[in-house]
């Protein structure tokens, strides 16, 4: 009687192990094999590269669909084309979420949601990140508008979980129709080059509505979306570097909005001076530098990771460390237009600010800008409404924010770039900062236009009141009066005295009227 009941036992054990193989195996070795032929890993092999090893626990392995529709009752594969499942980066937990191409063409469908759905409710639960694997062929044509409402529900999830856990979205493949706007509304996209391509329509709708012929890689590709429409944070070579970069991002970012970002101590000295940072502004105020290599210098081990490397060039997003301590940076960048502040460069800006604000990162701002960009393009763009959005940003910011003035902080440029009007906590400037309404030329041609126009020789007399204008305007001394700055610094000690104020504002508390939401320009 004993040994029967332990033969039932084992069978039954067996039929779990069966059961278990059986959802392993995905779509089958054939689309195993078409899977790896166009360069793309596994949905479970995404998952272990990029969870520390042996972590991963999966849920909802034994899920199916129950369509009996269009021969779909012929195609019932367990996991529904998703993995889900929880485990560790770092040591730290994590939910994910992958799509199976092999199964179905991880299109998303009832329990394909639902599965995703459960483990966004779990994380938001247990306020940990979740990050999505995507690589889908959109909504499942034969489950009709039963998929489309697996995608609206986690659609409202993704928004809900906004600015509470960190949302991650590597494309890994097709993101196509209404399928992309699941991940234009997490935190991060990071796309693969040449397998991933996200767009709402594909190249054959455009074609016929517009009669203009695209591949998916020129209409939608990771290249396009990375430096064109900035819907891609960052892209990466293939699916490991994709992966690893998830976690380096994570290694910046707290698991939830209550927590503060991981401390990494490293053996950078804090008090470490730069003497190459005394002259690495050009005396000429035209002349253009890297606000990059300024960033490197300051940052621990001279680390950045930069966010949005291609899009809107003429700002700096980021994150570095230092003192051990992530931080958000915000830098103009007088190498590309001189660092002005454009529609995309003003939205990239914002964007960056709130999820760092959201997320209690630290605002550090690097500030050499000569203005809002001019022109009728810009108007007509919207820069009023996009500019504002940056300023909206930094005036809701109550993280610890500080500002460095290396250079030019000229017009509303000025009072946006995180200045002490708009709650900035500690505004430094470097002794080649400039701190005035605009660049001397155009304020000579306003305030002295008479005087230009009536002088005998008009060129030489510009001339001798832009010198008289430097003089008076072009340093950081009238804003050093007021206490516009807090300190006029040494560069080469810019380092130090930034880890040292950031301490001090460790303990920081501000806040914001009660209120629903704000009205940010969007
Ligand atoms: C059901 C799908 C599917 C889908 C792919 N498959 N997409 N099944 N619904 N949406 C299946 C295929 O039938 C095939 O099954 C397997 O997945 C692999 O597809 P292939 O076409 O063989 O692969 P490939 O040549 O690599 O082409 C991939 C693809 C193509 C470009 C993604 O499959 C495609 O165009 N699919 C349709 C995409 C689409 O229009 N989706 C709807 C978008 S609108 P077998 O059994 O042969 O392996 C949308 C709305 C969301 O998503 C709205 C949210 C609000």
């Amino acid at each position: 009687m004993g040994d029967l009941n332990k033969q039932q036992i084992e069978e039954k054990i067996e039929k779990m192990f069966q059961l278990k193989q059986k959802a392993l195996e995905g779509g089958g070795k054939e689309r195993i094999e078409a899977q790896h032929k166009k360069g793309k890993l596994t949905a479970r092999e995404r998952i272990d590269l990029l969870l520390d090893p042996g972590s991963f626990y999966e849920i909802d392995m034994l899920v199916h669909h129950h369509s009996h529709d269009f021969g779909l009752d012929k195609s019932v594969f367990f996991g529904d084309g998703v993995v889900t499942g929880y485990g560790t980066i770092e040591g730290r937990k994590v939910f994910v979420f992958s799509q199976d191409f092999t199964v179905l063409g991880g299109s998303l469908a009832a329990e394909h949601g639902r599965k995703i759905c459960k483990i966004m409710d779990m994380a938001m639960k247990v306020g940990c990140p979740v990050i999505g694997l995507n690589d889908s062929g959109g909504a499942r044509v034969q489950e009709g508008v039963i998929s489309l409402g697996a995608y609206a529900d986690i659609f409202l999830r993704n928004t809900l979980a906004s600015g509470v856990i960190p949302q991650i979205s590597v494309i890994m493949g097709p993101c196509a129709g209404g399928a992309v706007y699941s991940p234009a509304i997490t935190d991060f996209i990071i796309m693969v080059e040449k397998t991933s391509y996200m767009f709402v329509t594909g190249p054959k709708v455009v074609k016929t509505v517009l009669h203009e012929e695209y591949t998916s890689e020129e209409l939608g590709g990771a290249g396009v979306h990375a430096s064109k429409s900035g819907v891609a944070h960052f892209t990466a070579k293939n699916d490991y570097e994709a992966l690893q970069l998830v976690r380096k991002l994570l290694s910046y970012i707290p698991l939830n909005n209550s927590e503060d970002p991981p401390y990494l101590p490293n053996d950078d000295p804090l008090d470490r001076e730069d003497e190459e940072l005394n002259y690495i502004v050009p005396a000429n105020p035209n002349q253009p530098y890297d606000m990059k290599e300024i960033i490197r210098r300051i940052a621990d081990n001279g680390e950045f990771l930069e966010v949005h490397k291609d899009w809107a060039p003429n700002i700096i997003v980021g994150f570095i460390r230092l003192g051990g301590y992530s931080v958000g940076v915000v830098a103009n960048q007088p190498a590309v237009l001189a660092g002005v502040l454009d529609i995309n460069s003003s939205r990239k800006g914002a964007r960056f600010v709130r999820f760092c604000d959201a997320f209690n990162i630290p605002l550090l701002v690097f500030e050499d800008v000569p203005g809002f960009m001019p022109g009728a393009d810009q108007e007509w763009g919207g820069i009023i409404t996009n500019g504002a959005k940056l300023l909206y940003a930094f005036c809701e910011a109550t993280v610890p924010r500080i500002t460095v003035i290396t250079r030019k902080a000229y017009g509303g440029a000025y009072d946006v770039m995180n200045s002490k009007h708009i709650r900035g906590d500690f505004n430094f400037a470097w002794p080649t900062a400039e701190l005035a309404v605009m660049g001397p030329k155009g304020a000579v041609e306003i305030i002295f236009k008479k005087e230009i126009e009536s002088a005998p020789d008009p060129e030489k007399k510009e001339e001798e009141l832009i010198t008289l204008f430097n003089k008076k305007f072009a340093n950081p001394y009238i804003a050093a009066s007021y206490g516009y700055i807090d300190d006029v610094i040494e560069p080469k000690k810019t380092r130090k005295i930034l880890i040292n104020a950031f301490k001090l504002l460790e303990s920081k508390v501000d806040t914001n009227p009660p209120k629903k939401h704000g009205n940010i320009p969007l």
